[in-house]
């Protein structure tokens, strides 16, 4: 396999951070704020990228202030960005608090128009191909029918879960669903990771591929050829988990390519992702590949 490509999101998040997240109809003063490079596409090329493996990006911005920002922090990567031009650059307002949980609206702008024709000169072959549900579910489908005739691996992030599209979750290699997702996907509460489990054995079942349960602070579960395994956490004391399952996708990947070893490949991203936790924002806290070698060997 040659490298990876990621096609999907790119947004401005805009970060506040506070003790306790805000209810709804109140207005709380919060402690801090930041405006960050985002979106679960450009945060996956990072983590890729920063993990050591040759990524390109495909996405699409608005010819605006945001996207000259986010231009700005996406040259500083080590990453083949293709980037596309359309109406305002998504936007994400993150309310976060100092326990690391989150909450996210987010305003799709031009990643909501990315098409088929935006991807038609993007050669892939021999490749992973990440997805994540930040753009539209059509174009990915369309994609999906273009790279089967490649030999690519397509793992796809069902993030967020605002839509189920049956065609791209039976025609990945790997769906990456956290545990809310793999909730609404499956049809059973998780509060255990043995409800995670089970979980991964009816995604198993319906779509016929290899499921990884991101469980974030409880590890993860995956289902791979119909056999189970849980992995623990790397314990670490998080200060923002805004990005970390993005995190998780780019470093699995980026893993898998350099070794083709899927259980190794899991720990490995679970390591990334816990680093990720330790900073503000989404790809500005992610680690690169000497920190988390250096931790996935003492584990
Ligand atoms: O997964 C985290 C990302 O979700 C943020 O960077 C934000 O942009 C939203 O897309």
């Amino acid at each position: 396999m040659k490298q990876i490509f990621v096609i999907g999101s790119i947004n401005v998040d805009i970060l506040m951070v506070s003790k306790k997240l805000p209810k709804i109809g109140e207005t709380i003063k919060v402690d801090n704020f930041y405006i960050y490079p985002g979106g679960k596409g450009a945060n996956q090329a990072v983590a890729s990228s920063r993990n050591g493996s040759k990524t390109s990006l495909i996405g699409k911005i608005g010819n605006d202030y945001f996207g000259d920002f986010i231009t700005t922090y996406l040259k500083k990567e080590n990453i083949q960005s293709q980037i596309k031009y359309g109406n305002k650059t998504g936007t994400a307002l993150i309310n976060t608090e100092t326990s690391g949980k989150n909450m996210i609206s987010v305003f799709a702008g031009a990643n909501s128009e990315l098409n088929i024709n935006d991807l038609k000169n993007v050669e892939i072959s021999d490749s992973i191909v990440l997805f994540q549900q930040e753009i539209p579910l059509k174009t990915i489908e369309d994609e999906i029918r273009i790279l089967k005739n490649g030999h690519n691996i397509i793992i796809t992030d069902p993030s967020p879960v605002t839509e189920i599209n049956e065609y791209i979750l039976k025609n990945s290699d790997y769906i990456t669903p956290n545990e809310t997702e793999a909730a609404k996907l499956s049809g059973i509460k998780i509060k255990s990771i043995g409800d995670a489990r089970r979980a991964s054995e009816i995604l198993y079942e319906k779509y016929g591929n290899n499921i990884i349960i991101k469980l974030g602070e409880r590890g993860s579960i995956i289902n791979v050829s119909n056999n189970i395994e849980y992995f623990k956490p790397y314990k670490i004391i998080p200060v923002d988990t805004t990005g970390a399952g993005d995190c998780f996708n780019g470093a699995f990947a980026s893993h898998l390519l350099s070794t083709g070893n899927v259980r190794e490949s899991v720990e490995f991203a679970n390591i990334s992702a816990a680093i990720s936790t330790t900073g503000y924002g989404a790809f500005p806290s992610f680690p690169y590949l000497n920190e988390v070698l250096e931790k996935f060997k003492n584990r």
